[in-house]
């Protein structure tokens, strides 16, 4: 049951790749704020997991699978979501995979592929079919998941760079565009942060126990960050407390891109 002090009550959120990660600990901080939660993920099984702890903790919650880079699979979700909730106020698109640690002179084009479908491809297609549900209801927010890794460069990270570059232009294009439909739209840069995604990076490295200690050094905070931190920011950005946020950059790195 929702009430007054909850900053989302009687919102509609989508939040793709919650089954894990970012998306999980966002999708878990918007229903804790009021919202209504749909979450998707390739992974049909994690993304029901937690939407059953939602409901199970008095939330409205439902799952679908979803891979971010169909738009047969937007436009069903979509539906899925107007005909469980009536409408859609909030889109998180978070849903990405990590680099593989590739050099540029090696990295074959299904491999660079492989990254831009996902973490900017999948973003494009959100805000393209989302973006009429948000407007049919007189506003909304969309909030994309870029990474610090969309403002500076990383050594054998070309695609996974690149892809969230064009997060954050894109972000900023789609908040000109939907300023006048009252959408706002701004992107979030995350450091390191401890989900899944890196530590199993980490675990394939060789190095993975030197590389951690390096990029925990790279943090001035002298830590990676945790996926909860991310969520905080998230459910700002979703609620009226950003009201006079677009097209912003929001970036939780512990300092990284302060050096
Ligand atoms: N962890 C970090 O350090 C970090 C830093 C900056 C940005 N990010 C970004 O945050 C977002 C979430 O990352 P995370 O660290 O929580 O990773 P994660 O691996 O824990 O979660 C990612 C989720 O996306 C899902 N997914 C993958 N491909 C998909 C597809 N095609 N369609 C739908 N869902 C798909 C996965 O199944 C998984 O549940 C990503 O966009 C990532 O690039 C992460």
């Amino acid at each position: 049951m929702s009430t007054a002090k909850e900053k989302l009550a009687g919102k509609v959120a989508l939040v793709t790749g919650a089954a894990s990660g970012i998306g999980e600990a966002s999708a878990r901080k918007l229903s804790a704020e009021g919202a209504a939660l749909v979450l998707s993920d390739i992974n049909e099984a994690g993304a029901a997991a937690v939407a059953s702890e939602l409901v199970a903790a008095g939330g409205k919650a439902i799952s679908s699978q979803h891979d971010v880079r169909q738009p047969q699979d937007w436009e069903r979700v979509l539906a899925i979501t107007i005909e469980n909730f009536g409408g859609l106020d909030i889109l998180v698109n978070n849903a990405g995979i990590a680099a593989d640690n590739t050099e540029l002179m090696k990295l074959e084009l299904d491999q660079w592929h492989k990254v831009t479908s996902i973490n900017l491809d999948g973003v494009f297609l959100g805000m393209r079919y989302a973006g009429p549900a948000l407007e049919q209801r007189g506003g909304g927010s969309v909030i994309n998941i870029s990474s610090i890794l969309g403002k500076v460069g990383f050594p054998g990270a070309a695609a996974y760079c690149a892809s969230k570059g064009g997060v954050s232009l894109l972000t900023k294009s789609a908040a000109l565009e939907w300023a006048p439909l009252n959408i706002r739209v701004n992107s979030v840069h995350p450091g390191f942060v401890e989900t899944p995604l890196v530590i199993e990076a980490l675990q394939n490295d060789d190095d993975g126990v030197a590389v951690r200690e390096l990029l925990v050094a790279a943090h001035p905070l002298g830590r990676l960050g945790q996926a909860q931190e991310i969520a905080n920011a998230v459910a700002f950005l979703a609620s009226d407390e950003s009201s006079f946020m677009t097209g912003s950059e929001l970036v939780i790195d512990g300092g990284y891109t302060a050096q």
